[in-house]
């Protein structure tokens, strides 16, 4: 396929617009401006002049990735079976510190980018390391790549938490650094809404009241949205009541580090009123099963999450989670949130497992791949509607190494069901991020 920018496409295929919403579309005209933008979406449109796709092909909004921790793709599907402080402390922070070798970076994080775009995963909210030169590296090469990235300099300047080789030398330092990537990314040539700065206090427990408030205030001047954990585990959960005397989204909110389109990953243990303070400042959450079964010891009460109004997306946490694709993770959420599900609510019988009404399906995990995880950080994709940018993925449910069977009798949603269940990255046949092609 091709550059699709200024193009009219016929194309059949879904998105989710809204939360449970799932739209199927057969032969509609899609418009695109010159800067990749959806300037119109007519299901009946005039097909005269548009470019067609392969006959079987069916296009999706491309995905959205919360919650990645870009340097830890070398160590994906490695030490799962260590509590989370072991595993930071004996596996990830040594990983991380070796980011200060450029050219380990260089081929870590091309490699990362280059297999998320592939699995079409189109935009990501990604942690680098505490290295300012290696994440304004990967923000290099996101835009030179063509994935939509949001990307921070992790912010560690606790030492009674973080190794002396790997750490900010002070919150001034700390605070200096996460500026200086800010300013570089705010001010890249041909950077046009793809690559964002954010603010990225690893979590509270890494980071010092002094250097959390400070990053608080630099989020608050400067307009950029912040990441960081909130609620992950019982020890992170306990470890920041006992310091702060407060949950740990309250800290968050406290230090000004709740601005609007900040984005929380796990909040396994978040109470009704967390939620409902992250809802108050437009903050949301990323959901990442996977990782949660590994180092949360709980599963995220999604569906309350959802219905109470909080805005929520996926994220791989990678490499908390052990894969890069969100297909599977958008897999594990649905299966994670039936596990939770019992027939008799906890609140009514304390000795019954799991929760009433947990459960969601298919459409509720494509929307939170999809529009969910944008609407969470504020960005125009995730659906076709006019206005959005032409981020989507084209699949061949035919390739030859992975052919999707699909019976006739089977329709309408049943079919995106199945591809939700089916796809591998051989079905992937293109990728476009703003209207260009970045695979296939
Ligand atoms: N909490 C602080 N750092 C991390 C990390 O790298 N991964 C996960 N899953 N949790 C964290
Ligand atoms: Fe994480």
């Amino acid at each position: 396929m091709k550059d699709l920018r200024g193009q009219k496409i016929l194309v059949s295929g879904f998105h989710a617009p809204t939360l449970g919403v799932v739209e199927a579309f057969e032969d509609a005209v899609l418009t695109l401006d010159d800067a990749g933008r959806i300037v119109g979406f007519e299901p009946d449109g005039d097909p005269t002049g548009a470019t067609i796709l392969p006959t079987g092909w069916l296009i999706l909004p491309g995905f959205v990735d919360l919650h990645v921790h870009a340097p830890q793709y070398a160590q994906l599907g490695t030490a799962l079976d260590v509590p989370l402080e072991d595993w930071l402390q004996t596996y990830t922070f040594p990983l991380e510190a070796r980011f200060s070798d450029l050219d380990f970076a260089k081929a870590v994080y091309s490699a990362l980018i280059d297999d998320m775009l592939a699995l079409g995963t189109t935009t990501a909210l990604h942690f680098a390391t505490v290295h300012v030169p290696a994440t304004t590296l990967l923000a290099d090469l996101c835009l030179a790549k063509g994935q939509r990235a949001l990307i921070g300099k992790v912010v560690m300047d606790d030492p009674d938490q973080c190794p002396p080789e790997y750490r900010d030398a002070s919150a001034e330092d700390a605070i200096a650094g996460t500026r200086a990537v800010i300013e570089y990314i705010n001010a890249m040539p041909g950077n046009d809404g793809m690559v964002h700065p954010v603010v990225t206090p690893r979590f509270v427990p890494s980071c010092t009241d002094a250097c959390l408030s400070g990053l608080g205030a630099l989020a608050q001047k400067t307009g950029t949205r912040v990441q960081s954990h909130v609620s992950e585990s019982d020890w992170e959960h306990d470890y920041v009541r006992v310091r702060t005397g407060r949950s740990d989204a309250e800290a968050l909110a406290d230090f000004g580090l709740m601005v609007p389109h900040s984005v929380f990953a796990h909040g396994t243990h978040l109470s009704g009123s967390d939620m409902d303070l992250m809802i108050a400042h437009q903050a949301g959450v990323a959901h990442c099963p996977l990782s949660n079964a590994y180092f949360s010891g709980a599963v995220f009460p999604l569906r309350a999450a959802l219905e109470r109004g909080l805005n929520v997306g996926l994220g791989s946490d990678m490499s908390g989670g052990p894969v890069a694709s969100i297909w599977e993770t958008a897999r594990m959420a649905i299966a994670a949130s039936r596990m939770l599900e019992s027939g008799v609510d906890a609140a009514v019988a304390p000795e019954a497992r799991g929760r009433g009404a947990a459960r969601i399906d298919f459409r509720t995990a494509f929307y939170l791949a999809t529009r969910g995880g944008a609407k969470a950080l504020g960005l125009p994709v995730g659906s076709f509607e006019p206005g959005m940018k032409f981020d989507a993925i084209a699949i061949d449910p035919k390739a030859a190494k992975g052919t999707i069977r699909l019976w006739p009798g089977y329709d309408g949603d049943l079919v995106l069901e199945k591809l939700l269940y089916s796809i591998s990255r051989a079905n992937i046949a293109t990728v476009w991020v703003d209207g260009l092609r970045r695979v296939g």
